[in-house]
């Protein structure tokens, strides 16, 4: 599948699944904005010089997903750099590992701001530029297994997911009239920093030694082995494509096999 002149802006695209998804989209033909914290400009200006190389137009832009005026900014950026604005992806997110008895109000209140606001900014954002550009678009989010079930010692991320999953369903049905398809990709096991950090914490919570909770928890993969970037990709390449112009509000599980609904 190839598109010609259509804009994409990625959140969290600095590194892991969102550079991924990033290069993905450009193989595919889009031009994409890189959208990332401050703190990860060089990396993010990385992941925008492999795009370039790919032939494809590229910008990295500062935001903090959880702050809508840093989202309202990145689409305009991207829309005025890059002329055009048709997809957004909210791929930016964090976990917490912790035991549902320990969370504090800090916590759970920043673990909604990142994974669950961002959200609702990005779809507000994107719709406004769509409308504005007078035409539809595409509008794709970071759910997870933990969307669908939730899983002991993430359960703010849990719920965080779920909460995706709503506004997933919810915008799909709102924005429909309007030619703006709402999914959300449901990632299981990714090699990323994100799976370090839970690796670690779980080691510190069960005492098991560094890397044998994510080997366990591999093991339990029907296809037999940890998700990479790139598999996430191919499915946020579908619901960015014309392929997937009939499916909208769907979460589709891309897991090797974990989870099945
Ligand atoms: N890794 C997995 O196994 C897995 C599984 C299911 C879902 N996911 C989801 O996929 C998405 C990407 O995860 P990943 O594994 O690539 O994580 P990662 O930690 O490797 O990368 C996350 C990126 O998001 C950025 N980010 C974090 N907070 C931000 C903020 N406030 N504003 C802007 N950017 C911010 C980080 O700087 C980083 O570049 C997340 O939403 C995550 O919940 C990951």
């Amino acid at each position: 599948m190839t598109v010609e002149n259509k804009v994409a802006l990625v959140t969290g695209a600095g590194q892991g699944i969102g550079r991924g998804i990033a290069l993905r989209l450009a193989q595919d033909g889009f031009d994409v904005a890189i959208a990332d914290l401050a703190a990860q400009e060089e990396k993010g200006q990385g992941v925008v010089s492999e795009i370039e190389a790919l032939g494809r137009k590229a910008i990295f832009v500062a935001a903090d997903v959880s702050k809508r005026d840093d989202i309202v900014g990145a689409v305009d950026a991207a829309a005025q750099k890059l002329g055009g604005f048709d997809v957004i992806v909210n791929n930016a997110g964090i976990a917490q590992i912790k035991p549902i008895l320990d969370i504090t109000e800090d916590e759970l209140n920043s673990i909604f701001q990142i994974n669950v606001n961002s959200v609702v900014w990005g779809i507000q954002a994107a719709a406004a530029k769509f409308d504005e550009l007078g035409h539809g678009g595409k509008i794709i989010s970071a759910a997870s297994i933990a969307a669908i079930q939730g899983f002991p010692i993430l359960s703010a991320y849990s719920a965080s997911k779920f909460a995706v999953r709503g506004f997933t369903q919810a915008a799909a049905q709102e924005l429909a009239p309007k030619g703006i398809t709402v999914n959300a990709y449901a990632p299981g096991i990714v090699g990323t920093g994100m799976w370090e950090k839970i690796d670690a914490e779980l080691s510190k919570i069960n005492g098991k030694p560094i890397g044998q909770n994510l080997k366990e928890n591999v093991e339990g993969i029907a296809l037999g082995r940890i998700e990479t970037p790139e598999d996430v990709a191919k499915v946020v390449s579908f619901f960015a494509g014309p392929d997937s112009d009939y499916v909208t509000g769907q979460v589709l599980l891309v897991d090797g096999g974990m989870l099945y609904n």
